[in-house]
């Protein structure tokens, strides 16, 4: 990293304190939330070198393996194009071409990738699945997504807000929906780590795992950041920063589960009624992709089997004024590339 870092004439102040060096990037839980900053401080270096068009490309000769056993726009574009900006190549693994899991062990994988490649991106199915990789890679591994946990996309949403607010310390942030999977969870500990108002608001069945709000709780008492818990769609969303919210139905969950979360989740829907009770300073976050209009083929099957027009946000929310998710999507890229510059 420090070679990158004074090639790259980057953070010298900084460098000094901090080394990611050789570190794998799996969890938010697993960094100090000065470790965190620094990598929102690098992401912002970044991007702004990248919009002055100075060449960042200090990892030439490095190459970097990309395994998606899940579909993938924002991640995999992210990861390719940074990578290819800081002068890396990348091989690209889809869920169907590789032996991966099929005919060959995540040990395995993780000894024969470690040989070709500096670095390894992960994205898949249980988190126990890219530690596995991770404790037997010698090189970092960087989790893309796993069921529990989206990392690389809480970097890109710690940089959007504070681009947006120019702090994130006291922000209140209201994740709706269900609050108990990757993006849930990964938005509680971020919230946690980083001193700033978490609340997941739905239905009790979709709040996190108990032990992980005790964990993240304690962790709030620590900087400052507080976890609350409610079903009350207007009691969680009233004055606060960033509404949160994500497709109802994730990725490798079953078609039928539709009609329940429908149904469950639409008081939870993002709506002007939402934004207008966060207040008029609110702003409206979501990973993407999202389920707002029927221009998509999930979108319009939902349309008519449930006659639902959108779901977790209205159209008129998400086109709105108040909604960064396009400068979020683009702040993936910056961010990945930051972890990337970071650990190898
Ligand atoms: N937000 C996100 O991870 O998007 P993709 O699924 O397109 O990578
Ligand atoms: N919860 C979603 C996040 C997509 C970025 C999923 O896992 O499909």
């Amino acid at each position: 990293m420090m070679a990158f870092m004074i090639k790259a004439g980057i953070g010298k102040g900084r460098m000094e304190k901090m080394n990611l060096k050789g570190r794998d990037f799996l969890k938010l839980l697993d960094f100090t939330p000065e470790e965190i900053t620094y990598l929102v401080d690098l992401a912002a270096e970044l991007k702004d070198k990248k919009k002055k068009g100075i060449p960042m490309d200090t990892l030439r000769g490095k190459n970097v393996a990309l395994i998606f056993e899940k579909t993938s726009t924002r991640t995999r574009c992210a990861f390719e194009v940074a990578a290819h900006d800081l002068g890396m190549g990348t091989t690209y693994l889809d869920p169907g071409s590789s032996q991966i899991g099929k005919k060959e062990s995540i040990a395995d994988t993780a000894r024969v990738l470690a040989g070709m490649f500096e670095g390894i991106e992960y994205r898949g199915f249980g988190q126990e699945i890219v530690e596995e990789l991770a404790k037997y890679s010698r090189v970092p591994v960087w989790n893309g997504l796993t069921n529990e946990f989206h990392p690389t996309q809480m970097l890109a949403d710690l940089l959007t807000i504070r681009e947006h607010f120019g702090h994130l310390e006291g922000i209140g942030l209201t994740y709706m929906g269900d609050a108990r999977y990757n993006m849930g969870n990964s938005l509680m500990v971020t919230c946690a780590k980083m001193g700033m108002h978490f609340t997941a608001c739905t239905t009790a069945k979709y709040f996190p795992d108990n032990a992980l709000v005790e964990q993240c709780r304690e962790i709030a008492a620590q900087t400052g950041g507080s976890i609350t818990l409610t079903e009350d769609a207007l009691e969680g969303t009233k004055g606060v920063d960033v509404v949160y919210t994500d497709v109802w139905v994730s990725m490798g969950e079953p078609d039928e589960i539709w009609t329940e979360r429908i149904r469950e989740l639409s008081p939870y829907q993002v709506n002007r009624k939402i934004m207008e009770n966060a207040g008029e300073n609110a702003v409206f976050m979501h990973c993407l992709p999202a389920f707002h209009d029927l221009k998509t083929k999930i979108g319009a099957e939902m349309g008519q089997r449930f006659g639902v027009t959108e779901m977790e946000v209205t159209d008129e929310v998400f086109e709105s004024k108040r909604s960064l998710v396009f400068e979020e999507a683009e702040n993936r890229m910056h961010t990945i590339k930051a972890v990337m510059a970071a650990t190898l």
